[in-house]
């Protein structure tokens, strides 16, 4: 048993979700959490709003709400979203907690120590008519690097080129669209991650393992171009972080607020301080999860993310905790996800376009999302959602291959030797050949859910659904049981057994589906399988179960047809 650390990517405040944010980041990250939990390791999974920034502000401005307001009600909507989608949480916090707050403080207090921190004079773009400074999403225009024209002060959506206010071409301000914009003067913070260079490149290099993915985004953010730049790290904004040096005002920076991306990463370590509040625990019971003076050498973290959000977690964090020089846990695997796209286009928050998780929880529940979005996780390149394609692999694997299985077994069962485990026979040929095959299934599920290849683990696991249908095809036991009693009670006690072992398998992708399954065998019985000829023996000849209700409803043509439509345009 290992102590496993997962966090997801934090969801911004702004506004529910869509299904592209969350297969690229927490969606992923339950199932590796419930797949490390079934195989019994101490695992602690996090995840927070992320609620700084322009965006929070920008939303809060167009609901007509006070920002602070406005997070605390998303952060509950937020919340029961996860719930709904049965994302496990251990705790989903706020990156404006208290102790968020402080731990930021803290970190650039003790880069200004270790002396990487320059204050910078620098030029940023005012507005005259919204009087203020416009900074990152403030303002927004075409993007220098791809001509994209709603790229935002901060980044291109489209080209994920990080940007300065002041590259954008034909800038306007975000809030009023004004174009009445001047440059002025103003002090910042900046981190000298120029100055942490080869300390970085030597770390990843150091992770011989990590995805191409991961690796190469961080290599090119490192050396193509101008390479690693110095970033500013505050902001002339009201919502924030008050700029502190640890406890300690920090002269010049009056009004000033850290930028979100800085302190945003930092509210994975104090979501555990949270965690350990909320849970009546101590300081040395989250120290343990995220420092390796107190117990973290012995952690494995895993992060998950979309692509657009490798710089900040390869390059940025990790350069504030390694300036530190604190003995801060860091970062073992990089888990990054590519775009899920939406019917020939993105999906986009902005733009309303896509499915949000609030609606598809109402038109069905969340093992069907579940199964469809992880089987189709964006891993190797982007993938496309388009209702043909989910309506097939929700029929397909779902209804036809897993609930056909279970129903098949279950009703015959009940039909010729009742609503218990038959007795008499003893493993069939068959029988013998399925367990082979299961056998060496598993070990592949198993191999690829360890090292998170959601894809192949999705495929893996319906090659084992399939399995069982073709077991049952042919060991034809409604035939073989008028002649040969015993054989069919073997074969079906086999197959009855094989219900709960799908549920224990499948309970990482379809959490509601194992629970149905495991009450209509009459089973707690949850421990992964370690030896798929004896986990098939668990339910003994003569343990009762129940027929239980339908698993999986199709989707009929007419609701894939209709749901097309009112998915069409935008939210
Ligand atoms: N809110 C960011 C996004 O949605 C992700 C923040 S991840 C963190 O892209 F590390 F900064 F927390
Ligand atoms: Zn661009």
């Amino acid at each position: 048993m290992s102590r496993i650390l997962i966090t997801s990517a934090l969801p911004y405040i702004n506004g529910i979700k869509h299904l592209g944010n969350l297969v690229g980041s927490q969606l992923p990250a339950d199932l590796f959490a419930r797949y490390c939990r079934a195989r019994g390791h101490e695992v602690l999974f996090l995840c927070a709003t992320d609620e700084h920034g322009t965006p929070a502000e920008l939303a809060a401005a167009k609901a007509e709400m006070p920002v602070a307001e406005y997070c605390a009600q998303m952060h509950r909507v937020q919340a029961r979203m996860a719930a709904g989608f049965r994302l496990s949480f251990d705790h989903f916090g706020r990156s404006s907690s208290p102790q968020n707050h402080r731990l930021t403080q803290y970190f650039a207090g003790r880069l200004a120590d270790n002396g990487y921190i320059d204050e910078v004079s620098e030029r940023q773009v005012y507005s005259l008519a919204d009087g203020r400074f416009l900074p990152d999403r403030y303002i927004e225009g075409t993007c220098p690097n791809c001509g994209y024209d709603k790229a935002r002060g901060d980044q291109c959506e489209n080209c994920t080129k990080q940007l300065d206010p002041t590259d954008l071409i034909n800038p306007r301000s975000a809030i009023s669209g004004s174009t009445d914009l001047e440059i002025r003067e103003t002090t910042h913070l900046f981190l000298r991650q120029q100055s942490l260079k080869y300390e970085l490149d030597a770390w990843i290099d150091s992770k011989a393992d990590w995805p191409i993915l991961t690796t190469s985004i961080a290599k090119k953010w490192l050396h193509d171009g101008d390479g690693l730049q110095d970033r500013g790290i505050t902001r002339d904004l009201n919502w924030g972080i008050p700029v502190k040096r640890g406890d300690q005002d920090w002269p010049g920076m009056e009004g000033k607020v850290f930028y979100v991306w800085f302190d945003a990463p930092i509210e994975y370590i104090a979501c555990a301080a949270e965690w350990a509040e909320a849970q009546g625990k101590d300081e040395e019971d989250w120290w343990r999860w995220w420092r390796t003076d107190a117990g973290a050498e012995n952690v494995r973290y895993v992060q998950f993310m979309g692509k657009d959000n490798v710089p900040f977690h390869t390059l940025s964090f990790p350069a504030t905790m390694l300036g530190s020089r604190d003995p801060w846990k860091l970062v073992d695997y990089i888990k990054s996800f590519n775009y899920l796209n939406y019917d020939g286009g993105q999906f986009s928050t902005s733009q309303g376009r896509g499915i949000f998780q609030d609606q598809a929880l109402e038109i069905l529940p969340a093992d069907y999302w579940r199964w469809w979005l992880l089987s189709n996780a964006p891993e190797s390149s982007d993938s496309e959602f388009t209702w043909e394609k989910f309506q097939t692999g929700v029929n397909k694997d779902l209804a036809d291959v897993l609930g056909n299985f279970v129903s098949r077994v279950t009703k015959f069962c009940r039909t010729k030797f009742g609503e218990e485990v038959p007795e008499g026979g003893e493993l069939t040929e068959g029988g013998a050949r399925l367990v082979a095959d299961l056998t060496a299934r598993l070990a592949a599920y198993t191999g690829h859910l360890e090292a998170i290849e959601v894809r192949k683990a999705a495929a893996e696991l319906r090659a084992m659904w399939v399995a069982g249908n073709e077991f049952l095809q042919t060991a034809a036991p409604w035939s073989t049981i008028k002649t040969d009693r015993d054989r069919a009670a073997a074969d079906t006690r086999l197959a009855l057994n094989l219900i709960r072992v799908y549920a224990v398998i499948s309970a990482p992708f379809l959490p509601d589906a194992a629970a149905k399954l495991l009450e209509a065998m009459r089973s707690d019985e949850t421990g992964w399988p370690e030896d798929i000829g004896r986990a098939l023996q668990v339910l003994p000849p003569l343990h009762g179960f129940v027929v239980p209700e339908t698993l999986f409803a199709k989707i009929t043509d007419e609701e894939r047809e209709g749901w097309a439509e009112k998915f069409s345009g935008q939210r």
